[in-house]
């Protein structure tokens, strides 16, 4: 792994969509905690100079709605300049390479179009750029085994793997890494963590919106490309790995691939695909689109471990809340030896570990039913981890800061993805139309016969979430405008 600290970040694509709702406020974050410590440098198809930029980056913390710290505000313009241009061209090249005389570990953040990314590498590459360097890719990375194994050709002809961070803003989440913290820096879980004791695994990825602003974008992925390949496949794999060997980030990436490994590419008769009613007529949507906004799907873990157990996910867009969780069932005790309530089946247990905005762990249990009567009723054992950890940073605070450290433990690995798009290549672009399911429902109720007989554990959401037209921030399109 390439180490060494960075000592500039240079941000492609900064007068984008991405920068503005993500990487300027992030940057913004890091300098207030006094975390940056290097210049950065935007480019960009614009006719911007510095203070171009720097408007910008203010008006992007503005937007998010906090109080602006001056102090803070100043110190990170202080570090911002603009190199404006065309990426085909080489000028833009030479007037970065002036920008950065005593740069020996820049870092390429490229926040554009992967179509792009061949023609910046290069450009960097001829320029003498690239030699101690970083780059850092957004995704999509790729949109089927064959382009992704084509994109990562495109990079290794600049940058060595070492030199390369794939993002999945998913594992830079305080909770979706806590999964490791939880498994493997306490001893309770271990012993149970297999299929004798857990008889499934559900990853919900619920969001109230619909694709409000990204028609064409989304239309051109779906919700297979745009989170299952990526951040529910990599939830699943920190829930199902084996312990790494050391803390080293190949350790880890080592044994997240080998569970990929183990998984059997997806039954398409073990999915149900649908689409928001109401989606065909999205600005940007394709018309008679069979394009999912929702997925629920089993998958087959093939190893000593988990053989027999299966691992449920589901995702979709316009549904009854906005929550990401895994939930892991356990298996009922050998013998009943006590009834639920009035005589029922006691539930079984479950550990729901929360990774969207409140995110925590709830671990519901039997527990004596006050009275005469030897009957149980469940009860949680909660955690809020805001209320616990107090304010933990956001994901693009750390994926910069990762980023322009060297750590490359949260970022995927050229296996990783290659593995995922292997898992999802049976489902993509199937020809057959989704079922429609009304916003703000659950999905298709379709989707109950992947249970054979089960639930679906739903998130609990607030009132907050529920059937609002709130989308997320995030937008990874990332178009660079001008
Ligand atoms: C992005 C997807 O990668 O993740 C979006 O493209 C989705 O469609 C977003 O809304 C969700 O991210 P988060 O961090 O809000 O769960």
């Amino acid at each position: 792994m390439s180490a060494e600290r960075g000592d500039v970040l240079v941000v492609f694509g900064a007068t984008g969509d991405l920068a503005h709702k993500k990487i300027f406020p992030a940057l913004y974050q890091l300098q207030k905690r006094s975390l940056l410590d290097v210049p950065v440098v935007g480019v960009a198809r614009s006719d911007w100079d510095d203070d171009g930029l720097r408007h910008y980056a203010r008006a992007a913390v503005e937007a998010v709605g906090e109080p602006i710290d001056e102090a803070a505000f100043s110190r990170l313009a202080g570090r911002l300049s603009m190199v404006a241009g065309d990426y085909t061209d080489s000028a833009v090249y030479s007037r970065l390479k002036s920008e950065l005389p005593a740069a020996q570990h820049p870092v390429f953040y490229l926040a554009i179009p992967p179509a792009l990314f061949g023609t910046v590498v290069h450009g960097l590459a001829d320029a003498g750029l690239s030699d101690g360097a970083r780059v850092v890719v957004e995704k999509p990375f790729g949109r089927d085994p064959d382009s992704a194994r084509a994109l990562n050709d495109t990079l290794h002809k600049v940058f060595p793997e070492s030199a390369i961070r794939r993002i999945d803003h998913y594992l830079e989440k305080e909770s979706v890494e806590d999964l490791l913290t939880f498994r493997f820096a306490n001893t309770f879980l271990e012993p149970i963590w297999n299929r004798t004791y857990v008889e499934s695994v559900q990853i919900t990825m619920a969001e109230a919106f619909g694709v409000e602003g990204r028609g064409s974008f989304y239309d051109s992925v779906g919700t297979i490309r745009d989170v299952v390949q990526n951040h529910l496949l990599q939830v699943l794999a920190m829930l199902a790995m084996e312990p790494p060997i050391s803390e080293d980030a190949d350790a880890l990436r080592n044994e997240k691939v080998r569970v990929l490994r183990s998984i059997l590419p997806i039954d398409p008769g073990q999915i149900v695909r649908g689409q928001y009613d109401g989606y065909l007529d999205e600005p940007g949507v394709a018309a008679g689109s069979t394009v999912e906004t929702y997925i629920a799907l089993r998958v087959h873990v093939d190893s000593w471990r988990w053989a027999g157990v299966p691992f449920y996910i589901r995702a979709g867009k316009a549904l009854a809340g906005t929550a990401t969780e895994a939930v892991v069932q356990l298996r009922q005790p050998p013998q009943l030896l006590f009834t639920g309530v009035g005589g029922t089946r006691p539930q079984p247990n479950l550990l729901r570990f929360r990774l969207g905005s409140h995110d925590g762990v709830t671990f519901t249990v039997q527990a004596k039913h006050p009275g005469g009567h030897p009957e149980t009723c469940p009860i949680d054992l909660d955690v809020d981890f805001a209320r616990a950890l107090g304010r933990r940073p956001e994901a693009y605070e750390r994926l910069l800061s990762d980023a322009v450290d060297g750590d490359a433990r949260r970022f995927a690995r050229e296996d990783s993805v290659e593995q995922a798009w292997r898992i999802v290549a049976p489902i993509l672009d199937l020809p057959d139309r989704p079922v429609a399911y009304a916003r703000g429902s659950w999905g298709p109720p379709e989707a109950d016969r992947l249970l054979d007989g089960g639930t679906w554990h739903h998130p609990e959401v607030d009132a907050g979430t529920a059937g609002t037209g709130v989308p997320s921030a995030h937008v990874p399109e990332h178009q660079d405008p001008a």
